[in-house]
């Protein structure tokens, strides 16, 4: 370690000068202030690893330094000294953090060893926060918001799968996090210095997705100028993420799994092979299991993601997740477009909390920076925010009782469009209507085919 610096302050100029000259005997850098408005200010502006100031050095006085030290630097360690006949206000500077009070005339033998003690003891706080932060950046998500268990045991199993090497396959509805998840597995990996590279294979076509995942030569098809490098060779030795996994053609998935078993691709129109090490992350929000049943994805590469699943629970099934995540969207939103609303009213809570959240944690983030700006107050309203979170109102607690059988029919429907992200084919599948029928019966029922 450097040579400890310290801060003397005290009045009484000779003894001043004595004190910093017998510590800067044994090692020790001194600055000296010869009042309290000298000591505050260097206490504020400057870093020392211990303080010994005066009780009475005027205005700031001892204890007043003491504060601003604390303030400025917690981790700086103050001595006070003090004449006879204060100890009580000594006592009350313990309380308020002080390292230990002196009384005078101070031994400098006495002073070194409080001294060394007050800076060893410095080094050890210091020591305690570097491994906090460290154990911090290991086990914490910093950006991901969450008190419900269901998200703390997703988060375990991130933790213990970054480590690993195995292929993850993140299985949630739409918006619930499942990119979110897949960046926290790459940063807790050892190939967080590498890089992590997303695609969505629903966005291309075929051809495209192909030749964006695993690069093509010069010539190889028309419009293909030059060599290029795909996907699998960017993201070697950090993560390739394949969102919506679904959506790719069954010649691809062939193509997927050999790159997998092998850890080798082939450009399209070369036959060379190159060895790539990334670490693959797929997502889908489709029931990946029933395709590959229905024969609409192939088993083998279904087998061979699924070593590993993790499956994101929509936040309608953890609904104390809401409120934690609507505050922290509400403060991002406000950080970046400003505004002025900090809470929810009551009502507007609970409006929040009884929704049932198709669109899940992003349509959440959305609402959040909509009530932003419709808020004019300090707390968000039910007015400020989407109409279809307030109708058909927060739900009646269970029971239906004197409810026709008509209305019954009416919110069962708009219930099953909503769990289904107004999905028709979806909505019609779970209520076991077709889709013709479906949409009869919400043309009787004035149920818009889509949400306000
Ligand atoms: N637990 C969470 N804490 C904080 N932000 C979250 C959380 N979950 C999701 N988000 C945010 O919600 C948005 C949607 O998340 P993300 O894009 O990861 O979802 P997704 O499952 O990939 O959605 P989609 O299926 O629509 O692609 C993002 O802005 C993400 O940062
Ligand atoms: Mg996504």
């Amino acid at each position: 370690m450097d040579r400890p610096r310290i801060l003397v302050a005290e009045d009484d100029v000779s003894l001043a000068a004595l004190m910093a000259l017998d510590l800067k005997r044994r090692g020790y850098e001194v600055v000296s202030a010869k009042n309290g408005r000298e000591a505050a200010a260097k206490v504020s502006s400057q870093h020392y690893d211990a303080v010994v100031t005066d009780l009475r050095i005027g205005v700031p006085d001892g204890l007043e330094i003491l504060r601003i030290a604390k303030q400025s630097q917690p981790e700086t360690q103050v001595i006070l000294i003090t004449g006879h006949g204060s100890i009580d206000t000594a006592v009350a500077a313990m309380k308020d953090g002080a390292y230990d009070y002196m009384t005078k005339p101070v031994e400098p033998d006495e002073l070194a060893i409080v001294l060394d003690k007050a800076i060893e003891h410095r080094r050890l706080l210091g020591e305690v926060r570097r491994l906090r932060e460290v154990v911090k950046g290991k086990y914490s998500f910093d950006n991901i918001v969450y008190v419900s268990t269901q998200m703390a045991n997703v988060l375990d199993l991130v933790q213990k799968v970054a480590v690993t090497d195995a292929t993850v396959l993140v299985c949630g509805e739409s918006g619930t996090g499942k990119e979110l998840v897949a960046r926290a597995i790459h940063e807790k990996s050892s190939r967080r210095n590498g890089a992590f590279v997303a695609i969505n294979c629903g966005a291309l076509p075929e051809g495209l997705l192909e030749s964006e995942l695993f690069g093509h030569v010069k010539g190889s098809f028309t419009g293909a100028e030059r060599n290029k490098r795909g996907l699998f060779e960017e993201a070697s030795g950090g993560t390739l993420f394949l969102d919506e996994i679904s959506e790719t053609t069954p010649a691809l998935q062939v193509k997927l799994l050999r790159a997998l078993q092998d850890g080798e691709v082939r450009r399209v129109g070369d036959n060379h092979p190159i060895k790539v090490s990334g670490r693959l992350v797929a997502a889908t929000n489709k029931d990946l299991a029933k395709m590959v049943e229905e024969g609409k994805f192939r088993d083998d590469l279904y087998y061979r993601l699924k070593v590993f699943p993790i499956t994101i629970p929509p936040l309608r099934e953890r609904p104390e997740d809401i409120l934690p995540l609507a505050e922290h969207f509400l403060r991002n939103a406000r950080k970046k477009n400003g505004g002025r609303a900090q809470r929810f009213s009551l009502k507007a809570a609970e409006a929040l909390k009884a929704y049932r959240w198709p669109g899940n944690v992003r349509e959440l983030e959305h609402a959040m920076e909509r009530a932003l700006i419709m808020s004019s107050e300090a707390a968000v309203a039910c007015e400020d925010l989407p109409p279809e979170i307030l109708s058909p109102g927060p739900r009646p607690p269970a029971g239906h009782a004197g409810e026709r059988l008509r209305d019954l029919e009416k919110r069962h429907i708009v219930e099953t469009l909503r769990a289904a992200g107004f999905s028709l084919p979806d909505a019609a599948k779970k209520l076991g209507l077709t889709r013709p029928a479906l949409a009869a019966k919400m043309k009787a029922h004035r149920i818009p085919a889509r949400p306000l």
